[in-house]
């Protein structure tokens, strides 16, 4: 049968859900019972019923479907909820308000999948089934990373993927803000990171080589939109995590200010080449001066618990030819300036620890931090063994199993798409989310697990959504709760794909590899 019945297609599985018969209809007389602190909740759904229902959902004191907000409900913790639908009303609980609206996503799901549509649908009997649902999630860490700083996104896009990721019951989007490519992020004090490190001349085809497109590229937010986002996000229950990747992947900040590099006198352009690039920034106290400023700015406008600082792929050929690298390294008592690469992100991370927030940062090969970095271990599953081992808190983003913008799978269909394995839906599904030697007591340290969508190759919306659907959904899935084998998820997914297309994402459309011209922000 397809589409399958909703309560047979909820994506991801609640943990405990039993089918009664009957159903409960939503129409123009139903009324929300909405108790202190489920204000939010009850705003949530009505803004997400509207646009295809066309449903008031107004408050009433006797209204048959009731949002309560108990903090007595403990037994729940942060994120999970009771909803028991009946003939006769919905009750939907929770004892934290982020649990009342991974519930709201619920209900969603539960009417006819017509009600994700953006535009008004008729004839369709919004009706819940009737069922008794007890949920919550396994994982704290369920998120998605999307790289704006290689193709840049309008913030209007940015809201859309939030709210994708919100009914999947994701609550963290990784906002990848800089890169060699591109600075996303106005820091006022420093306008020329966005005004010159928000463009580029043109853009490398392919992976390798020397063709380039001739195209202009670029774009940046304003902090108002940055805060916007981050208090919409916030209605969905979703964390905006901020990146600033230091102290590699900065060629747009060296093309804006060069005196952050290791040669001064040298004029870099914004990267224009995607891999890794040599140029790093340095290591003087003004540099450190300008990464704390830059920090100040983002503590400021994204008040994420995590603040990411990039961390990854630091070439430290730059730093070996340097005598102020070195003579830095030296003063430190380092063991040269290779070991530089751990100094200045623990000088970096301190300043978010300081400021009260917890430091994130890519795991790498022999990389030395503070024991209250979070380390997403992309790279090698043994960094995240070893991280735990360390007492690391740790994010599972292995490549294999989370990069998106790998090929969802080998057939003639798949547009370009980053060198890498390819990463289909069964190795979505199969992320390793407690890495089996990491010790005793160390599988506690891994938070969760978030899916990457890097952007080299990626640049329309209908691309990040082609990559990402439905392999986001394995992800989600997995990361709620994910016991329940994956024939059950293969199943309850062909049903949910009903929801995707009332979305309208593209998700079984290869896009086509047309240019882009040059981007203007919003
Ligand atoms: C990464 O893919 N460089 C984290």
């Amino acid at each position: 049968m397809f589409p399958s019945r909703p309560e047979q297609a909820l994506v991801p599985l609640p943990r405990k859900l039993s089918v009664r018969g009957g159903h409960f209809r939503l129409d123009a007389g139903t009324r929300l019972r909405v108790t202190p602190g489920a204000g939010p909740a009850a705003a949530l759904l009505r803004t997400l019923l509207a646009p295809a229902t066309g449903l008031a959902l107004p408050a009433a004191e006797d209204g048959a479907f009731v949002l309560a907000l108990d903090p007595a409900l403990t037994g729940l913790g942060e994120e999970g909820y009771g909803l028991t639908v009946s003939r006769q009303g919905v009750l939907l609980r929770a004892g934290r308000p982020a649990g009342l609206l991974r519930g709201v996503q619920t209900v969603r799901q539960l009417l006819p999948y017509e009600a994700l549509s953006a535009e008004p649908v008729r004839g369709v009997a919004w009706e819940l089934p009737a069922v008794e649902i007890t949920d919550l999630p396994r994982h704290p860490w369920r998120g998605s990373l999307l790289d704006v700083a290689r193709h840049f996104q309008p913030v209007s896009y940015l809201r859309r993927y939030v709210d994708l990721l919100a009914l999947h019951k994701m609550n963290v989007l990784h906002l990848h803000l800089t890169d060699d490519q591109g600075w996303r992020m106005p820091v006022p004090a420093w306008p020329r990171l966005t005004e010159v490190g928000g463009w580029r001349a043109e853009s490398m085809i392919g992976p390798e080589g020397d063709r380039f497109d001739g195209v202009p590229h670029g774009g940046s937010y304003t902090t108002a939109e940055l805060r916007q986002l981050v208090a919409y996000a916030a209605e969905r229950g979703v964390t905006v995590l901020p990146e600033i990747n230091v102290p590699g992947h900065v060629r747009a900040a060296l093309a804006a200010y060069p005196e952050l590099g290791n040669d001064p006198a040298r004029r870099l352009g914004v990267w224009t080449r995607w891999g890794v690039c040599e140029n790093v920034l340095g290591t003087g106290d003004h540099v450190l001066e300008f990464v704390r400023a830059v920090l100040d700015e983002v503590l400021d406008v994204f008040p994420s618990p995590h603040v990411h600082i990039g961390g990854d792929e630091c070439p430290t050929t730059e730093w070996e030819r340097s005598p102020a690298a070195r003579a830095r390294a030296a003063r430190k008592g380092l063991t040269g300036p290779r070991a530089l690469h751990s100094w200045f992100l623990a000088r970096t991370a301190g300043h978010v620890t300081r400021a009260g927030r917890r430091p994130v940062v890519w795991a790498e090969d022999g990389l030395a931090l503070p024991p209250e970095v979070t380390v997403m271990s992309w790279r090698d599953p043994a960094h995240a063994a070893v991280a735990a081992r360390r007492g690391h808190p740790v994010v599972q983003v292995d490549h294999r199993s989370t990069y998106l913008d790998y090929a969802r799978g080998t057939g003639p269909e798949e547009p370009p798409a980053q060198v890498g394995p390819p990463v289909d839906l069964r190795a979505v599904y199969g992320v390793d989310l407690a890495p089996p030697d990491a010790g005793p007591g160390a599988a506690a340290r891994v938070l969760g697990a978030q899916a990457q969508v890097w952007t080299e190759f990626v640049r329309t919306p209908a691309h990040i959504e082609y990559l990402a659907f439905p392999r986001l959904c394995a992800l989600a899935e997995r990361v709620w709760d994910g016991t329940s084998g994956w024939p059950d998820f293969a199943a309850r997914l062909t049903g949910h794909t009903a929801r995707l297309d009332a979305l309208g994402i593209p998700h079984a459309t290869p896009p086509t590899q047309h240019r882009t011209p040059a981007t203007t922000p919003r």
